[in-house]
């Protein structure tokens, strides 16, 4: 059960402190240590980042890899397939990785309400923070959770890019496998979605620092 959102901790590059509510983790367990949360936070957005870094490369290396070997309309079919498979094998001990959107071609990467709301702090436009990271207390379970957004590049519009420049197959193919499309229209530099990573506190520790020490 939700207890709500206790603590904000950062906003952005840096770290912009609002620990102090005075709340107690778990409700009987005593104090935050909020030293030792600090702590925490700075392992699990450097974890979070290299596991983003792994998931962006790893799909964007598939994606190039099906267009040089079949054009785009080949690469629908890897993105189908692939894209939840590799975010499936970053979501490992403790830690949750997805990629969702306000405007989803696959209806399982449409934003929940919380997820909207940190996806509308990112479009503001000139002061959009670089990254979102957030404490959640989950009945008595901690879980941080941290986003960063994801940009769309000339790359992309090959299958997100307005309906005239999708080619003839592609739009065809998009049709047939997502009836209910509604990613299309991007233009280059676009809000596209954001990276959401949550991570289950203290469980996820052993995964975040085998992230921090580069491994995958
Ligand atoms: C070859 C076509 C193709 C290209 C190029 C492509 N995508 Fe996609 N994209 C897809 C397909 C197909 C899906 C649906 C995947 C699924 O079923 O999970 C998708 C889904 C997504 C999603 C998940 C949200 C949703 O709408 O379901 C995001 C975010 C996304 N793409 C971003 C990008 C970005 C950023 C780029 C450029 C770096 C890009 N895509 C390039 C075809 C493409």
């Amino acid at each position: 059960m939700k207890t709500g959102k206790w603590i904000v901790v950062a906003v952005g590059v840096g770290i912009v402190l609002m620990i102090g509510c005075g709340k107690e983790k778990g409700g009987s367990s005593g104090k935050i240590d909020e030293q030792a949360m600090i702590v925490d936070e700075i392992l699990i957005q450097q974890a979070a980042d290299s596991a983003i870094a792994w998931y962006s490369s790893e799909l964007k290396a598939a994606l190039q890899a099906a267009i040089t070997e079949g054009g785009p309309v080949n690469a629908i079919g890897v993105c189908n397939e692939i894209a939840p498979e590799i975010a499936a094998a970053h979501s490992i001990e403790g830690w949750y990785l997805e990629r969702v959107t306000d405007k989803s071609r696959n209806a399982n990467n449409q934003v929940d309400s919380t997820q909207a709301e940190i996806l509308a702090r990112f479009a503001v436009a000139d002061s959009a923070p670089s990254f979102i990271g957030e404490w959640e207390l989950i009945g008595s379970d901690t879980v941080y959770h941290f986003y960063r957004p994801i940009r769309v590049g000339a790359l992309c519009l090959n299958c997100h890019g307005g309906k005239e420049q999708l080619a003839p197959d592609v739009a065809a193919k998009i049709a047939e496998l997502y009836p209910d499309d509604m990613a299309t229209g991007y233009r280059v530099g676009d809000l596209r979605g954001i990276v959401a990573v949550d991570v289950a506190w203290s469980k996820g520790k052993a995964h975040a620092e085998a992230l921090v020490a580069g491994k995958h």
